[in-house]
């Protein structure tokens, strides 16, 4: 295919864009156009709120919006909201919340949240000199900011604390203000960068003015962390080994939940079992952060940096059998928000926490740490008993039937076939065949 490039493209009506894709990349145009339009939403007011979220916006991209029932978390009840392309997800984590519901429910409880940024500025003075002075400088940097910290002062939140590092040591001279923010119920990336950008000139003019006019310093750059340590909630669940019950035909609560911990450790031990493990906790846990119109690339680094936070990448979870109890927890950093960003501008995300009973940003936290821990129970209790193909090939049914071009009537006479086998590609589309040849009875109605 012919490369294309365009000047201007971002100037172009919605139509032009639509246009100038189709008709450069498509065989088929006119298809391609009716196609995006027919995706766009039928109130344009809705369709403007949802442009404004990007650039270059041509149509909607849509993705199922599901729900998790029946999440007992801190003895209250929640119906979680879940945004996801992956089927069984939301079934695996219906099924936990469920077994969990009859043995106490999740726990879950912040144990700190604080949020970080840093201004990364090079300098050839000596830094003892902006350490003599620290205090003077650290008045000045929050008096400078004193615009932008106002009103997050007023909801009890704000600048924590200043720190000066030095990493000459690792790059030549190079340091850091490193700075925590307390930001309530926001995420708080816009007002974070804002107060470290305005640190960024109140510190060079600083220098300037009462250090070293002669030896300029440098800003690299002002940017909040997305590794949000002491941003931290835990979730678990417990209960006496004999109550896990049958988990699974024929094995024994004991010798499952020994297996079930055996699993774990060795996502603590193997950095490739590790990496799958953690994402079965993202598979939950980004689903409720995109229904909850929060920002799921943060939260996805900031997990794993977590997970990795010894040097070596582990599971975010962990499993201990002490005195007949089985404990299943996890410990994640989450940086959410409930107010600003996307989250009252997106009409469904707005909805979603709306279903969550309006949570504070910690509420938030402890509901998402829940779901990703029932999420990654639910995929180790089957890779640890049937396997997890069986379920799985049981959602992704449908998808297959799609693929194939099924009919309603097929569906339904397929997905009664497949009700007691083993779901394959290759066993639904030959089925599917000798349906259509007609080498069986249709039983549909
Ligand atoms: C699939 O999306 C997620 C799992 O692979 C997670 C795991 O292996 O723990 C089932």
């Amino acid at each position: 295919m012919q490369e294309k490039t365009v000047t201007g493209f971002s100037k172009l009506s919605k139509l032009g864009k639509i246009r100038w894709v189709a008709e450069n990349f498509f065989s088929s145009p006119r298809q391609v156009v009716e196609e995006l339009k027919s995706f766009w939403h039928e109130d344009e007011d809705q369709q403007r709120v949802l442009d404004a979220f990007s650039e270059n916006t041509l149509s909607n991209f849509y993705l199922p919006y599901g729900v998790a029932p029946n999440f007992v978390i801190n003895g209250r009840v929640y119906t979680v909201p879940m945004v996801i392309e992956e089927s069984s997800v939301v079934a695996a984590a219906s099924s936990a919340a469920k077994f969990w519901m009859s043995r106490g429910g999740f726990h879950a409880q912040v144990l700190s949240t604080k949020k970080l940024g840093q201004v990364h500025f090079s300098w050839e003075g000596d830094i003892q000199l902006l350490r003599d002075r620290f205090k003077e400088l650290e008045q000045r940097l929050r008096r400078d900011a004193a615009p932008i910290t106002a009103n997050m002062e007023k909801r009890g939140g704000g600048i924590l604390d200043i720190e000066l590092l030095d990493m000459s040591l690792l790059e030549p001279n190079y340091h850091q203000l490193k700075v925590s923010f307390e930001t309530c119920d926001s995420m708080g990336a816009n007002f974070i960068n804002s107060v470290l950008e305005e640190f960024g000139n109140s510190l060079q003019l600083f220098v300037e003015e009462h250090i070293d006019e002669d030896k300029p310093l440098e800003i690299i750059m002002a940017i909040l962390s997305n590794f949000t340590p002491e941003c931290l909630v835990r979730a678990w669940v417990e209960c006496p080994v004999e109550e896990l019950g049958n988990v699974c035909e024929g094995m024994e609560p004991a010798i499952f939940a020994e297996k079930f911990a055996k699993a774990v450790r060795i996502a603590r031990i193997d950095p490739y079992r590790a990496t799958t493990h953690n994402k079965g906790i993202f598979n939950g846990i980004d689903a409720v952060v995109l229904a909850t119109g929060n920002d799921f690339r943060a939260i996805e680094a900031g997990g794993h940096t977590y997970a990795a936070r010894d040097g070596q990448y582990r599971s975010l979870s962990s499993c201990e059998i002490k005195n007949d109890i089985f404990k299943f927890w996890i410990d994640i950093p989450l940086a959410l928000g409930t107010v600003g960003g996307l989250t009252k501008l997106h009409p469904i995300a707005r909805r979603s926490l709306e279903l969550l009973g309006s949570p504070s940003a910690t509420e938030l936290m402890e509901v998402i740490a829940v779901t990703g821990l029932a999420q990654n129970f639910a995929a180790v209790r089957s890779l640890v008993t049937t396997g997890i193909q069986k379920g799985h090939m049981k959602m992704h049914l449908k998808n297959i039937l799609n693929h194939l071009g099924a009919t309603v009537g097929e569906m339904e006479d397929v997905i009664e076939h497949f009700e007691d086998r083993v779901v394959s590609f290759k066993a639904v589309r030959e089925y599917l065949d000798l349906l259509r040849s007609g080498g069986l009875t249709y039983t549909a109605k």
